[in-house]
């Protein structure tokens, strides 16, 4: 196999989720342009810009996947129309309130928990039966720096993505053996909508705490994720990949 070819999306079926924010539509973006079908879920998927791209290429739907009776048959549907996924990006995520923990309300934790972190379980739990039968998949988890480092006044979005990160470890060890492949991705600030959910005070001090004095970009996010959703990432799992500007120092 040569680089170019292990490195090709071509054929692939990918699945995105949160797909019509600012990292999925990047990866969905590159996804396509390396030659995968994106089945793209979100809940407001009309953000999600298609035109220009092939009706078979990119197909979008709508779902909420906190509910996860919804999740259950969506993935039904989905393995019966494509198959099992060839890769599987668990992104959908929300910021919660930016407030103290003795401010924090118990249903903003609620809220943060559920979409970080129970939608990547319930949506990889639908799926590893098939993609195990395959033989072959990516599944990338989008964890955060927060996850790794703490966030203060988002300790329910770094507990949500610190727990992204274990259940990336304990399940890829469930899967070494499958030829499935878990890894996580852990962006520090990146230029996204998420931002509008912050201060730009609490922006500011964020983006100053990274090295590199900038906020990171999407589309470099995505050629972090298009790596390692491709079979040319065979020999990874269980990992946590760094998209952080500088700001980790492990
Ligand atoms: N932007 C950052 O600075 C940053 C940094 C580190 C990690 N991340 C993570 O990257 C991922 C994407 O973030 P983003 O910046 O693109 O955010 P975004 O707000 O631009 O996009 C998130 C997408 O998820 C969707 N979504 C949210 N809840 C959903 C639900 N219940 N069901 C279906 N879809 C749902 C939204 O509709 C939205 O399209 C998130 O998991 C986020 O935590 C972002």
């Amino acid at each position: 196999m040569d680089a170019d070819f292990k490195s090709s999306l071509a054929d692939q079926i990918a699945l995105v989720t949160g797909a019509a924010g600012g990292i999925g539509r990047a990866i969905t973006d590159h996804f396509v342009a390396r030659g995968a079908r994106v089945i793209a879920w979100d809940k407001d998927p009309s953000r999600l810009k298609t035109e220009g791209i092939a009706s078979e290429r990119l197909v979008t739907q709508q779902i909420d996947l906190t509910d996860s009776r919804a999740v259950a048959s969506a993935a039904e549907n989905f393995i019966l129309t494509y198959g099992a996924p060839h890769i599987l990006v668990n992104n959908a995520g929300i910021q919660g309130a930016i407030a103290a923990v003795e401010d924090q309300t118990d249903a903003d934790w609620q809220r943060v928990l559920d979409v970080n972190l129970t939608t990547v379980f319930t949506v990889t739990r639908s799926f590893l039966a098939a993609m195990r039968g395959q033989g072959y998949g990516r599944i990338i988890n989008m964890a955060s720096v927060a996850g790794v480092c703490g966030l203060p006044d988002g300790c329910a979005y770094g507990a949500s993505k610190a727990a992204v990160i274990g259940f990336s470890k304990g399940l890829a060890k469930e899967l070494m053996l499958s030829g499935v492949t878990v890894n996580c991705v852990a962006p520090a600030l990146i230029d996204t909508e998420l931002q509008e959910q912050m201060t730009s005070e609490y922006l500011a001090e964020v983006t100053s705490r990274i090295p590199m004095k900038r906020l990171g970009r999407p589309e470099e996010v995505a050629e972090m994720v298009g790596w390692i959703a491709s079979p040319a990432s065979s020999f990874t799992t269980g990992a946590v990949f760094d998209v952080s500007g500088g700001r980790l120092g492990y």
